[in-house]
């Protein structure tokens, strides 16, 4: 089993990449978070964007698995799917999805809940997407949930309205305006009727039954390291395991399974939500870069924030993910800028310094290296020896301070625009 995942705060680019290699795989999976994620494609010279199906959906022939990691919104899938199935007719998800009965459900409450935290005083803003993705998470861990299996008990609807009615008890303490039980309850089962033509299954048998057929697999990350509920940025994080043991956890796949891990990263660095950014960049450069590469939320539309490449950060992803293949995108974003800058260590008050940390260590400081800037349009270039000289010159600098090879450069949004680099 390969693995795909995001080194930094998210929006890296994962869903091209997987789209590029997904044809030889014969099945890819998603192992972690829900409706919070948002993997953009190109398809007919559109864009869509994924939530919770994996990016493999489009390919004739790919068998798609929801894991028992995930936190599956009925609703939101649903409405996933038919729009999917306007944009192209030819997706047949009846026949290439499976779902693990493990998985857990979000409930309509959960979003409500998600949303009265976010907008309540009493607790920490983390910037959440609004998806109810930590409510489902933490009703997981308490025990209290429920899975995509129970939906065929015969008193699965008697506990959904016990939970809904519970949950709303609670709501109404608060100031939010609700809308009534009745719409999201109905609107709830009615995406449950709709979620019974997909296979539900233990996923995990029919995963490592194709692996010990010889299948190839594809686990598909969602969010990024430094979004890791335990290695992240706590608090500002999401609330499930964004790395490659979290791929095996979420899949049920032992680790002694895994053979390549792609690490999907930026040659700068965004973020959407609360949170440290030791490199965040404040100045009307940031605007630029924002528009130039559309750097708006796909799930949400906010605005990302914008930073340079953070190479310490970037590190301490590679350590915790042990990925063995860098693919670097958006280097066409910085085109035509006279300098470039990424930070290469943290200089700590005693004067040490941090090359590795998934924090900014206290009164610490991002220090900037300055690196000449790449001229021209990017997108058209084929073969790597035509790049840039600049660009060159920075390439072969991340590879050096990275220690793993940046096999892959993305050159542009389309789906032909990446270059393989050097070969392994
Ligand atoms: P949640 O996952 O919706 O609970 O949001 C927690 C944090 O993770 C927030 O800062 C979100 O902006 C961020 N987040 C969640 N999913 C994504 C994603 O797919 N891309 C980028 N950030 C994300």
């Amino acid at each position: 089993m390969d693995i795909v995942l995001g080194l930094q705060w998210g929006d890296e680019g994962k869903g091209k990449f997987i789209d590029l290699i997904s044809e030889d795989y014969h099945m890819t999976a998603r192992f972690n978070g829900g409706a919070n994620a948002g993997h953009s494609i190109e398809r007919n010279g559109k864009r869509i964007t994924l939530k919770s199906l994996p990016s493999g959906i489009f390919m004739k022939g790919v068998q798609n698995v929801i894991g028992t990691g995930t936190v599956l919104d009925p609703v939101s899938l649903r409405k996933e799917i038919l729009h999917l199935k306007q944009f192209d007719e030819t997706i047949d998800p009846e026949n290439s999805l499976m779902i693990s009965k493990k998985a857990h459900l979000v409930l309509p409450t959960h979003r409500l809940l998600d949303c009265f935290m976010e907008d309540n005083p009493d607790y920490t803003t983390i910037g959440t997407t609004r998806n109810g993705i930590a409510q489902a998470y933490s009703n997981k861990i308490l025990r209290q949930n429920l899975r995509v299996g129970d939906i065929d008990s015969p008193d699965f609807s008697n506990k959904v309205e016990q939970i809904l009615e519970r949950d709303y008890r609670l709501l109404a303490g608060g100031d939010m305006v609700l809308p009534s039980l009745e719409k999201i309850s109905s609107e709830f089962f009615e995406a449950i009727d709709f979620l019974k033509k997909f296979t539900r299954t233990e996923t995990e048998l029919v995963l490592n039954t194709a692996l010990s057929e010889g299948k190839k697999i594809l686990a598909e990350g969602s969010q990024a390291a430094m979004l890791d509920i335990d290695h992240g940025t706590y608090p500002y994080v999401t609330s499930s395991s964004t790395t490659a043991a979290g791929a095996c956890v979420g899949l049920g796949v032992s680790p002694k399974k895994v053979g390549e891990i792609f690490g999907i990263a930026k040659a700068y660095c965004t973020r959407v939500g609360n949170g440290m950014f030791p490199t965040e960049i404040f100045d009307s450069l940031s605007e630029e870069i924002r528009q130039k590469g559309n750097e708006f939320g796909s799930n949400t539309g906010r605005p990302r924030r914008i930073g340079w490449l953070d190479l310490p950060a970037l590190r301490y992803a590679i350590m915790i993910t042990g990925v063995t293949q860098v693919i670097l995108t958006k280097a066409d974003v910085l085109s035509g800028m006279e300098s470039v800058a990424v930070c290469t260590h943290y200089e700590l008050e005693d004067g040490n310094m941090a090359r590795t940390s998934g924090t900014l260590p206290d009164n610490a400081r991002p220090v900037l290296k300055q690196m000449k800037g790449w001229e021209g349009d990017i997108t058209a270039i084929q073969g790597s020896s035509n790049l840039p000289e600049e660009l060159k010159a920075f390439l072969s600098f991340l590879n050096d301070e990275l220690g793993v090879p940046i096999t892959y450069l993305s050159t542009g949004p389309g789906r032909d625009e990446i270059l393989k680099l050097n070969s392994k």
